[in-house]
């Protein structure tokens, strides 16, 4: 299906930022015997379907690591239950849902398919989707992982930047499934918690620029302005000492030092909600701002999002790209996610492979708190990760 934007046509100078959403190639079945390694592969997770929007939601706003509200108990049901008609309409403008879970089983089987290649000591490997807040969830997949019996469990969290709100939240559901029962001491447990610097992540964010660079006429191309866009985090967050803006920001330098620094660039935030103060400047009000200084060629970057899901195909395509470019008359083109590029599946094994080979199970990063952190289960959390993942 050809994306539209809302008047149902796409405009000359939005055409470079369609996406076909029946490009997600499909995932075989893993046909893996008994697995030795099981890589879980943990993210946030996506509606597949506009009936799941509300449970989706409902998941977040009663999540207090992801969000804090006032008496959240009721607030957030409120909250979840009011934007869900609003929600769900974006997501049937995008062809009905997320196609988070098609991209992260593909990419796993894709990463497992080399790994079983590049490391036939820890071979076969299986991977897992672990999401936050959709099926599989993480406590489900929990339970699949002990029933296959495998030898080692990686927690690899699928955000390569880490934040409290995104990858903190999914460990403290992995602590929260084992603080009521033991878990089993026969798995060796290992996390990979951030890897934002990765070359390879660099060189796949990069290419998919130049893709994009390429779509601009000769005489334009080197004054395109770069924007990397990331979702935005309440400045509570920011000054609880989240690490989440220096990590996006440490792989906007990586990605623009693969570029040879060739084009202007600026990291910009979206995706905020709620009345409180955020993380800026927004992508939006930044288009308005360069426009207002001149600019008129743009590429927008999903800089902290492995794969196509609601930020990137209706926020990214419909509302910046098509509907503000064609409002402030330029151009806005979108790098897509790193989806399946073979430069990212590279990146994801070469993580992979290089924790195998690491004498440290959890990083001392990944342990230390924010220095304002008052979450009782984050404390928790990490003292059980420190004792459950052991050399
Ligand atoms: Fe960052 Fe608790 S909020 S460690």
């Amino acid at each position: 299906m050809v994306l539209l934007g809302r008047q149902g046509f796409v405009s000359p100078l939005a055409q470079c930022a369609v996406r076909l959403l029946s490009s997600v190639p499909q995932p075989k079945t893993q046909a893996v015997g008994k697995p030795k390694t099981g890589i879980v592969m943990m993210n946030m997770g996506g509606p597949e379907s506009s009936e799941q929007v509300h449970e989706y939601l409902l998941r977040i706003m009663t999540d207090s690591d992801m969000i804090q509200l006032p008496v959240q108990s009721k607030l957030g049901p409120f909250i979840a239950k009011r934007r869900t008609p609003e929600v769900q309409k974006k997501y049937n403008e995008i062809g009905g849902g997320s196609p988070i879970l098609k991209w992260t089983r593909y990419q796993g089987q894709l990463l497992c398919e080399k790994l079983d290649l590049l490391s036939p000591a820890t071979a076969p490997h299986k991977y897992y989707v672990a999401f936050r807040y959709v099926d599989p969830l993480t406590e489900h997949t929990l339970a699949e992982v002990e029933k296959d019996g495998v030898e080692r469990a990686i927690l690899f969290s699928q955000y390569p930047q880490y934040s409290c709100a995104t990858t903190g939240s999914s460990f403290n559901a992995v602590y929260s499934y084992y603080k009521n029962r033991n878990a089993p001491s026969n798995i060796k447990w290992s996390i990979i918690d951030r890897w934002a610097t990765h070359p390879l992540l660099a060189r796949t964010i990069a290419d998919r620029i130049n893709t994009e660079l390429n779509k601009f006429s000769e005489d334009v191309r080197k004054d395109v302005l770069i924007l990397f866009s990331a979702h935005s985090l309440p400045l509570k967050a920011v000054n609880r000492g989240d690490a989440y803006p220096s990590e996006v920001g440490a792989t906007v330098q990586a990605v623009m030092g693969e570029l040879g620094n060739s084009n202007p660039y600026s990291l910009v935030w979206q995706s905020k909600v709620g009345p409180l103060p955020w993380l800026g400047p927004f992508t939006d009000d930044a288009i308005k701002g360069y426009v207002k200084q001149g600019k008129k060629n743009f590429i927008l970057v999903p800089v902290a999002f492995v794969n196509e899901h609601i930020e990137t195909l209706h926020e990214m395509d419909i509302e910046y790209a098509h509907d503000l470019g064609k409002e402030l008359g330029v151009k806005i083109c979108r790098a897509a996610a790193p989806n399946d590029h073979p430069l990212f599946i590279n990146a994801l094994a070469d993580v992979v492979i290089k924790h195998l080979a690491s004498s440290q199970p959890v990083s001392a990063k990944f342990l230390t708190r924010c220095p304002h952190c008052t979450n009782t289960r984050c404390d928790k959390s990490k003292a059980w990760f420190a004792q459950i993942c052991r050399s």
